[in-house]
């Protein structure tokens, strides 16, 4: 048994991996990697996980949702194509190398892009608050949870802007109040389900609305809802296993266990960062991520003698991203607490030989 920290792609339940595994051997007769995704089988299954990301997240009425391609790197210009109106100007938060992707991508499409804030001065180790965000934009748009540096909102902007959403890395890990943003998107590939799907909550009023004269049929969100994600071939293996989680998800107790859940582990985690001598974080303690917790050996010397006892406890995934260094633990919903209690037993023994 593995220990599996990564970042994403990453862990889901045992209880998933199970289900999809007999699904590929056998669906309905057919295995689900060759039913066709007209089929009424599957169209069940689309019309499923729709209906369970709204029950999970409490999706109010006048929302739809959609599960297309291209992950979320293609939301950043599906978001900026949808969202923009007349001004063409729109505000961006800058807290990484995801939200600096999303403002690339929307400059490239003709939008004004605004950066109202950014972290980039103490290298991404904070969410900026307090900034001024001016009147009259099409959008405002930032990412919930910054996946590489470790850093998170925990009270979201609040403007008469529209709010737009990369939630790829904490979707599901808490409950969130939908009805404050016009579009929310997300990968599937951390607390959803496998990669290939990517997830997409958006205000009907929001849809159609776009003035960018440029619109491919497939990055139109409102072709999108009315075909009802299937406007073409849809990833029908990670659409049944994203499905499969959030059944797992609400039998489980939903966002709101999940955020205990998280809650808890983090605390464990952060407890040992902040009281092991030999390890540090460079995160402001107010902006920690409970999903993506970075770290630092306060002494670099120590690094082959860390890296070789948590392999040897049968942790893998705990490197930091490849531009940042240092040690990363990713804990999705499905991470189990034990997991988290190996490693900080692992942090104990190394401090204990080596400090
Ligand atoms: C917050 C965030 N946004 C965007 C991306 C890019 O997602 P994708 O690889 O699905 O395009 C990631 C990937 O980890 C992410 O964590």
């Amino acid at each position: 048994m593995k220990y599996n920290f990564g970042a994403g792609p990453c862990i889901l339940p045992q209880e998933v991996f199970q289900q999809a595994a007999d699904a590929v051997i056998d669906f309905n007769g057919l295995s689900i990697l060759e039913v066709s995704h007209r089929h009424k089988d599957f169209v069940a299954v689309m019309d499923e996980a729709i209906d369970l990301v709204k029950k999970a997240l409490n999706v109010p009425e006048g929302y739809s949702v959609a599960f297309l391609q291209g992950g979320a790197t293609l939301g950043f210009t599906i978001a900026a194509l949808n969202m923009m109106r007349d001004s063409k100007s729109a505000g961006y938060i800058n807290t990484g190398t995801w939200a600096s992707g999303a403002i690339k991508e929307a400059k490239k499409v003709g939008v004004d892009v605004n950066i109202l804030a950014s972290s980039e001065d103490k290298n991404f180790s904070y969410i900026p608050k307090n900034f001024a965000i001016p009147a009259g934009l099409d959008y405002l748009h930032f990412t919930s949870n910054n996946t590489i540096y470790g850093t998170q909102y925990h009270a979201f902007p609040k403007n008469d802007a529209p709010l737009v959403c990369d939630m790829s890395s904490d979707i599901f890990s808490k409950p969130v109040h939908v009805a404050d943003f016009d579009l929310i998107y997300a990968g599937a590939q951390k607390n959803l389900g496998p990669a290939g799907a990517t997830l997409y909550i958006v205000k009907d009023e929001a849809l159609g609305k776009s003035t960018s004269p440029f619109m491919p049929t497939y990055l139109d969100l409102k072709q999108q809802v009315e075909k009802e994600s299937m406007l073409n071939t849809p990833p029908v293996f990670s659409v049944y296993v994203s499905m499969l989680n959030l059944r797992n998800l609400i039998a489980n107790g939903g966002v709101e266990e999940m955020a205990k859940r998280n809650e808890a582990k983090a605390a464990l985690l952060y407890h040992e960062i902040d009281s092991n001598p030999m390890f540090t974080s460079k995160v402001a303690h107010e902006d920690r991520s409970l999903m993506n917790i970075t770290f630092q050996l306060v002494d670099e010397a120590h690094k082959d003698a860390f890296d070789a006892l948590w392999k040897g406890a049968d942790i893998v995934g705990l490197p930091g991203h490849r531009s940042t260094g240092g040690y990363r633990a990713s804990m999705y919903n499905a991470l189990p607490i034990e997991s988290v209690h190996v490693l900080v037993d692992v942090m104990k023994e190394f401090t204990r030989k080596n400090g």
